[in-house]
């Protein structure tokens, strides 16, 4: 197979994959018939010249993105698709690197045949490593990363995901998720990198890490920053609700993160679900042509959310109004993952009837096949399985394990009774988090709301523990603390929440640990053990009652594969350097708390002990 520099095979070696007569780029020696196929030219030049050849329609499924398993390859043909997408957990059998490698050049030699050849972009939620596919690299989500406070680790777990994404063919990242959680009851929080706008800005390295320098060098992939605007600050963290903010307030608190990632040259926004006081974000022409588009000169294109258009009217099923409002709001690209070819008929129709003026329809033809031309996609439509190894490899889990440790915060130490000695010692590890790859991922981890055991390869806290400890050193685990006596020198349980994504993580009641992590913790400290409670959850929860009995607590956010971050900071292999990027509030009542607003917490942002 052609090696290229970017990691794409050559639109000649395409070309013979398709057994087509495709005509050579000028960069091959002949010169290229037609100028958009030109890579000496430059982009505007080419995409100038593409759309003077396109007919209507091709220019409207330039627009349009249908979801893998709601689209054939013939009718990515057919119908000029210009995107498809895998929504949370949809993966091609076998779900290996591999066979998304196969997966996606299937579709882009179906993008390749049609009469112009426009390659089609592949879109998947990235958002803490290639979530989806087995054996790919987990990282800490966001809210871990936001402890760090490190932008130049976040760049680099970027670069490391845009590898691993490259390496399966896909092009597109629905990622930085740029939100700013402001009530933890958000089943979203831990995909914000904190509760104020500084914290993500300031992470927006992640967008140069996963597009590169400029879109187009090696591994480059697009970048999202998502979901635009004020997603995490709608009342009561209700998730696609309603944010009810003074302009000034919304433009202080959630358009930031956006500004730094647009000055990044991030080279997608995605719309968010949520309204701003009573309007949906989908049909806010104000804010997404008025602000971004106009005030801030973004000049990538936008995407809708999944069926986004269909919440505009609050009815179900998206109507041809609808198509309208978002269109001419300045959505370019459109998320409609099944009913796509219901899609197309009522925008040609739209169209037709002046409702969408052909002028928006050419300006977001202009911003999607630009980005498609600066990322290469021209001359390397298909996969350059020379990234495909790097896919769940040890350079990138020894830096999610660099990741892992750095984003611990600890929270209380009482008595130094960490770090833990490793020689000599005797542990006992309870609780439901300990020995569970699922739980210590969280979310969007092979499926979309992720799930229980080792449902991907990676080394649990309890094995990283393990590992941890010398060979003189005892360490007993019991799920539920039972077997523990007084013969032991420390006890971790290692608690939390178990699971969840988007709206199904909202938690409106209580925040506090269940009762069988309540139970588990007890039982330890019946022994009259030391007990250290190790925190995976996706957010700060309501554990000031119970830490008075506690000697330790650590918050381990949700760390992903490599657990073994969380014992080289147990252990000191790296000593805790995390600071919690949310306020930690003293009860649920308490919710939201955030910093500056006068209320007095548990721990403030930017908490965080060390040894
Ligand atoms: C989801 C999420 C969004 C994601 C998209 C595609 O509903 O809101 O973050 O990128 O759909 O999976």
């Amino acid at each position: 197979m052609t090696r290229t520099f970017r990691g794409r095979v050559s639109r000649l070696t395409a070309a013979a994959l398709l057994g087509t007569t495709l005509l050579l780029p000028s960069s091959a020696g002949a010169a290229a018939p037609f100028p958009y196929q030109d890579p000496a030219l430059p982009v505007a030049t080419r995409v100038a010249d593409l759309m003077s050849r396109m007919t209507l329609d091709e220019k409207l499924g330039q627009m349009t993105q249908a979801e893998r398993g709601s689209v054939t390859a013939a009718d990515l043909t057919a119908y000029r698709l210009g995107s498809v997408l895998s929504g949370g957990g949809s993966a091609p059998n076998p779900n290996t690197a591999t066979g998304w490698a196969d997966m996606y050049d299937g579709f882009q030699r179906a993008a390749l045949a049609t009469p112009l050849g426009i390659p089609m972009i592949y879109g998947v939620d990235a958002v803490h490593g290639h979530n989806n596919v087995v054996g790919a690299t987990i990282f800490p989500h966001n809210i871990g990363l936001g402890a760090t406070r490190d932008p130049v680790l976040v760049e680099q777990i970027g670069r490391a995901v845009a590898e691993e994404v490259s390496g399966t063919g896909v092009d597109w990242d629905f990622a930085p998720c740029l939100c700013v959680a402001r009530n933890d009851r958000w089943g979203r929080t831990y995909e914000s990198f904190g509760e104020t706008p500084d914290i993500a800005s300031s992470l927006t390295t992640i967008v140069t890490g996963l597009q590169g320098p400029a879109l187009g060098g090696p591994a480059s992939v697009l970048a999202t920053a998502k979901h635009y605007l004020g997603d995490g600050g709608t009342t009561g963290g209700d998730d696609q609700g309603d944010t009810q903010l003074s302009e000034a307030e919304l433009r202080a608190i959630h358009l930031p993160p956006f500004q730094a990632a647009i000055q990044r040259g991030v080279g997608s926004v995605m719309v968010s679900y949520s309204s701003w006081n009573g309007v949906k974000l989908h049909g806010h022409q104000y804010l997404v042509t008025g602000l971004l588009k106009g005030e801030l000169g973004f000049s990538g294109f936008v995407v809708s959310d999944w069926n986004g258009i269909d919440q505009i009217d609050g009815q179900s099923g998206f109507t041809a109004a609808e198509v309208s409002a978002a269109v001419n709001a300045g959505v370019d690209m459109v998320m409609v993952p099944t009913a796509w070819k219901n899609f197309l008929t009522l925008l040609r129709a739209e169209v037709g009837n002046g409702h969408i003026p052909l002028s928006r329809i050419d300006d977001a033809n202009r911003r999607i096949l630009t980005k498609k031309f600066e990322l290469g996609l021209f001359e390397r439509p298909l996969t350059d399985r020379a990234w495909t190894p790097t896919v769940g490899g040890a350079a990138h889990r020894a830096l999610a394990r660099q990741a892992v440790a750095k984003s611990q915060v600890l929270l209380k130490n009482a008595g130094g009774v960490l770090p833990l000695a490793r020689d000599n010692n005797k542990i006992f590890v309870a609780g439901k988090n300990a020995d569970d790859i699922g739980h210590q991922s969280g979310g969007w981890t092979v499926s979309w709301q992720g799930g229980s055991g080792n449902l991907t390869p990676g080394t649990t806290i309890l094995q990283g523990i393990r590992a941890a400890a010398g060979p003189t050193t005892t360490v007993t685990y019991n799920q539920r603390g039972t077997g523990i006596d007084g013969t032991y020198r420390a006890a971790i349980a290692v608690v939390g929440e178990t699971p969840y994504a988007e709206g199904q993580g909202d938690r409106t009641g209580s925040m506090s640990l269940d009762r069988d992590d309540l139970r588990t913790i007890a039982t330890l400290r019946k022994a009259g053990v030391p007990v250290i409670v190790v925190l995976v959850s996706g957010r700060p929860l309501d554990i000031a009652a119970e830490l008075p009995g506690w000697n330790a607590l650590l918050a381990a956010w949700l760390p992903g594969t490599e657990g073994g971050g969380v014992a080289d900071v147990l252990f000191g292999v790296v000593p805790p350097t995390g600071k919690t990027p949310m306020t930690w509030g003293t009860s649920v009542t308490q919710q939201p708390i955030n910093t500056g607003d006068g209320k007095t917490p548990l721990f403030p942002q930017g908490f965080g002990l060390t040894y």
